[in-house]
């Protein structure tokens, strides 16, 4: 159970197949060097021609330099002969719903160029839409894709395959687009890996089945229900969403800790269920535990895989010491949106049990949702500072005898009052504070924490080098920033959720005109500016920024007469 205090093996659990991708990435490494152009991830997503022992044997034949590096040449022309490209076991599928001019699309957004726009990013579902090639299902063995039955839509550029929360983004927009038939094979796809594993994975390939990601299936069924009322899909989904919840909220996510008037509450962190280097990431995650002994690399290489877990990989707001990766204790730490995200799905789980007349689940979600109310405003919020902050609890499992091990630990905790957009995202799942008064100062927080910047919300106020900080900003966030000012319900709340709209949406427009892509992260400093750094080049695309763009754009419009620009800098 508690992974994280075991000794590292560098290859723990890992298939013979991914076993020898990771082997093939760190060649790779040693003969191409790590150039802007070395991918790490491209080596565990080509699929295999031939058979894996003849592959295996091929590769240990490959002459050999005396420093045991392969010749670049011969070892690419080893990658053409065995391997065939990353992506190429999933093919291009024309989604039956897509219609390049759908009815009624954005009837509220006049300007002809921004029509134009609109149009584009829907034609784009076009290109991220795929089907697994039937191959994979038939041959397991030589793909690290996990097959699915229906069409998926991936993010874009090297992420080929499916992500679990990018796609709530995509789906409401897929939604806007009228492709209701798709988004609902989105959900399908989930379901079944859910059915298969006890839990969503944070992508459909084989080296992600040790981790998930911010669970928003709930969210995702209510989304296509609320299109469809299709009742089957909520009798189909309520056994799956019960195993999924389990998951969330028993050992090792979920833990206990006592507020100061000494009430126990139980609360989830994000746990991967890993403690060695990511496969997709080997060659990097094996470069940060360089010195380390293997118990403390054990638990670094646990707190990213828990990191990736979380979606925000990589962000100060997971380490002891903001700029030092090595400080990463990720799975020690109460996270509000994680939080939040649980109670909204015991939200919608209540809210199906009702439409279904199932009483049983109705009441028990209806409770678990206020009990997890309250332990989030005790343990969570900060009056003072009229927003949520995430708990660090104070001590390791690891460092527990045996007999505590076994009996159940209530932590100490703290919170740590530092500035992320996190703080906020509780207003978007409908953990309002009681009364106007405290919505009031929430809303004059978020207004004046500095995360506010003139092109959009930033992530952090701390410039670290890691993509989830400053001045990163990304759509999911600006989105239930976005919808969770909104549902303040306050006309202060409203008219900042239009203007963040506003700038964000001129940002990506203005970004488009310059390279004619949409990407995964923006600069919230700087209208029209793409986000950087982190630990691989920005992607394009790129689902979950499209499907933010169409909501938008559905929700508050773009007037006939107005232009779409940066506006000028003041001097
Ligand atoms: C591959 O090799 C292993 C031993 O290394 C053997 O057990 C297995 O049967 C072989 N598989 C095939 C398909 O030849
Ligand atoms: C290994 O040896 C080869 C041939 O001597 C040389 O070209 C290459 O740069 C060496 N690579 C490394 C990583 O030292
Ligand atoms: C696809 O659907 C079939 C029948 O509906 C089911 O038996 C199978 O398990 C599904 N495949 C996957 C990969 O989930
Ligand atoms: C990773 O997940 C797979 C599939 O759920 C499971 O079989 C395996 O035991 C897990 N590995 C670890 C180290 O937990
Ligand atoms: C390994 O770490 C060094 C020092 O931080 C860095 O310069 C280098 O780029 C890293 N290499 C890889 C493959 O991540
Ligand atoms: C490993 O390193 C950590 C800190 O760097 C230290 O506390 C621990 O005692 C070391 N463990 C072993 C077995 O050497
Ligand atoms: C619509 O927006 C475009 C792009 O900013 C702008 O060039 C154009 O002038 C706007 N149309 C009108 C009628 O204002």
């Amino acid at each position: 159970m508690i992974l994280g205090c075991r000794e590292a093996v560098a290859t723990t659990g890992v298939s013979k197949l991914l076993m020898l991708l990771i082997a093939i990435q760190s060649a790779a490494l040693a003969s191409f060097g790590e150039g802007p152009d070395f991918d790490p991830k491209y080596y565990v997503d080509i699929p295999l021609r031939f058979n894996l022992n003849e592959t295996a044997r091929a590769f240990d034949a490959l002459p050999r330099f005396q420093n045991n590096t392969i010749a670049s040449n011969t070892l690419e022309q080893f990658v053409m002969q065995y391997f065939d490209t990353a992506g190429s076991d999933l093919i291009a599928s024309t989604p039956r719903d897509y219609n390049p001019s759908p009815t009624n699309f954005l009837p509220r957004v006049q300007n002809v160029t921004v029509r134009k726009w609109a149009l584009q990013i829907h034609e784009l579902w076009l290109e991220l839409t795929r089907k697994v090639s039937p191959s994979v299902a038939m041959h397991p063995e030589k793909h690290t894709l996990v097959p699915l039955n229906c069409s998926v839509v991936v993010p874009g550029a090297r992420f080929k395959e499916v992500y679990y929360w990018d796609s709530y983004w995509v789906i409401k927009g897929l939604l806007v687009s009228g492709m209701t038939e798709t988004a609902q094979g989105i959900v399908e796809n989930l379901m079944e890996l859910v059915e298969r594993y006890g839990f969503v994975p944070n992508g459909a390939r084989v080296y992600y089945e040790n981790r998930s990601q911010p669970p928003l299936l709930s969210q995702m069924i209510r989304a296509v229900y609320t299109k469809t009322r299709d009742l089957t899909l909520l009798k189909r989904s309520l056994p799956i969403l019960l195993k999924e919840y389990a998951f969330w909220t028993s050992a090792p996510h979920e833990v206990r800790v006592r507020d100061h008037k000494g009430e126990e509450h139980r609360l989830s962190r994000f746990w991967g269920h890993w403690n060695s280097p990511r496969p997709e990431s080997f060659t990097i995650d094996i470069n940060v535990t360089q010195g380390m002994n293997k118990t403390r690399a054990a638990h670094l290489y646990h707190d990213i895989a828990t990191a990736a877990e979380s979606g925000w990989d990589f962000s100060s707001r997971w380490m002891e010491d903001q700029q030092n990766m090595e400080t990463l204790r990720t799975s020690m730490i109460i996270p509000v949106d994680l939080n939040v995200f649980l109670f909204q799905m015991e939200k919608n789980i209540e809210y199906f049990g009702k439409i279904l007349v199932n009483q049983i689940v109705e009441t028990r979600f209806a409770n678990a949702a206020k009990d997890r109310y309250r332990a989030i405003q005790r343990i969570l919020w900060s009056r003072k500072n009229g927003q949520w902050f995430d708990a660090w609890l104070s001590y390791d499992e690891c460092s527990l005898s045996e007999t505590n091990k076994r009996t159940v630990v209530v932590y100490e905790w703290v919170q740590k009052r530092l500035t992320y957009a996190s703080n906020f995202v509780p207003l978007w799942a409908g953990v309002l504070p009681k009364g106007d008064v405290r919505k009031e100062r929430v809303v004059e927080a978020l207004r004046t924490s500095g995360l506010i910047q003139s092109a959009s919300v930033a992530t952090s106020l701390r410039n670290t080098g890691q993509q989830w900080d400053f001045p990163n900003a990304w759509a999911p966030l600006v989105d239930m920033v976005i919808e969770g000012l909104d549902a303040s319900g306050l006309t202060r709340g409203r008219s900042m959720a239009r203007e963040i709209s506003r700038d964000w949406l001129r940002s990506n427009f203005v970004a488009y005109q310059q390279v004619g892509k949409m990407i995964e992260k923006y600069d919230a400093t700087s209208c029209g500016k793409i986000g950087g750094v982190g630990e691989y080049n920005p992607q394009t695309g790129f689902g979950w920024s499209n499907g933010v763009v169409l909501s938008l754009l559905q929700k508050y419009g773009w007037p006939a007469d107005e232009p779409m620009f940066c506006p000028e800098p003041l001097s």
